[in-house]
């Protein structure tokens, strides 16, 4: 049972490719982002400019764990209210903080201490699981991931406009790329995977080839 990352900025369809790498390898599926996002999603219900210290401290005091494909917050998955335009900067000004970080540091390596899973996020190749057997850094051109980010939205039903996604997408990753701790980058001995010609099933099968065959 191997350690697999996948690393990428958003929009790259990391989730889905994630998720789906895992189900064909019989692997459990770790969204990283997700946990990040719970933390932003305490934020914004606690509300007020909580310093982050205060905010871990109201964090600690609930039970955040994964389970069956999903975070759950006390003992419940929080579905699509982490996915929100909203909650989505949120998360990425909170993930700078290394505080934060660390926090979900832990919780993250207990998560694939037993190997079998698929782990998605920024950060995982280089810095959670520096050690994972495979390493992929799946990327598409902004434009790409701007036009896939946008049918998301509209399938969320949210009102969308496309430039304003646009400018959502460039300062996300401008933020998880420049951030000084633990940025999103590509590992060393990371696979690059560029989807942004390729389906879903052109970029499953390649990774599928990798973990099973080496190349
Ligand atoms: O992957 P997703 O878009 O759900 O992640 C939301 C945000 O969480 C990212 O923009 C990034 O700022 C942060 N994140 C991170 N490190 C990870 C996973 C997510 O900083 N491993």
């Amino acid at each position: 049972m191997k350690t697999i990352a996948i690393d990428g900025p958003s929009g790259a369809g990391k989730s889905a490719i994630a998720s789906a790498l895992a189900k064909r390898l019989g692997y459990e599926y770790i969204d990283t982002g997700a946990l990040y996002r719970t933390i932003a999603y305490i934020a914004v219900r606690e509300g007020g400019d909580l310093s982050t210290k205060e905010l871990l401290k109201r964090v600690d005091a609930q039970s955040i764990d994964y389970k069956d494909g999903a975070v759950q917050l006390n003992g419940e998955a929080l579905g699509d209210v982490i996915r929100t335009e909203a909650i989505s900067q949120k998360t990425s000004q909170l993930s700078k903080e290394p505080a934060v970080r660390d926090y979900l540091l832990s919780l993250q390596r207990r998560l694939a201490e037993d190997g079998g899973v698929v782990m998605e996020g920024r950060d995982i190749g280089t810095v959670v699981l520096p050690s994972a057997d495979v390493k992929f850094f799946l990327t598409a051109s902004e434009e790409e991931r701007a036009r896939r980010r946008y049918e998301q939205r509209l399938a969320f039903g949210e009102a969308v406009d496309m430039e304003t996604i646009k400018a959502d997408i460039h300062a996300r990753d401008e933020r998880d790329k420049n951030r000084a701790v633990a940025p999103l980058k590509q590992a060393a001995d990371a696979i690059l995977v560029d989807s942004t010609a390729m389906s879903e099933e052109e970029v499953l099968d390649t990774m599928v080839n990798y973990v099973e065959n080496g190349h």
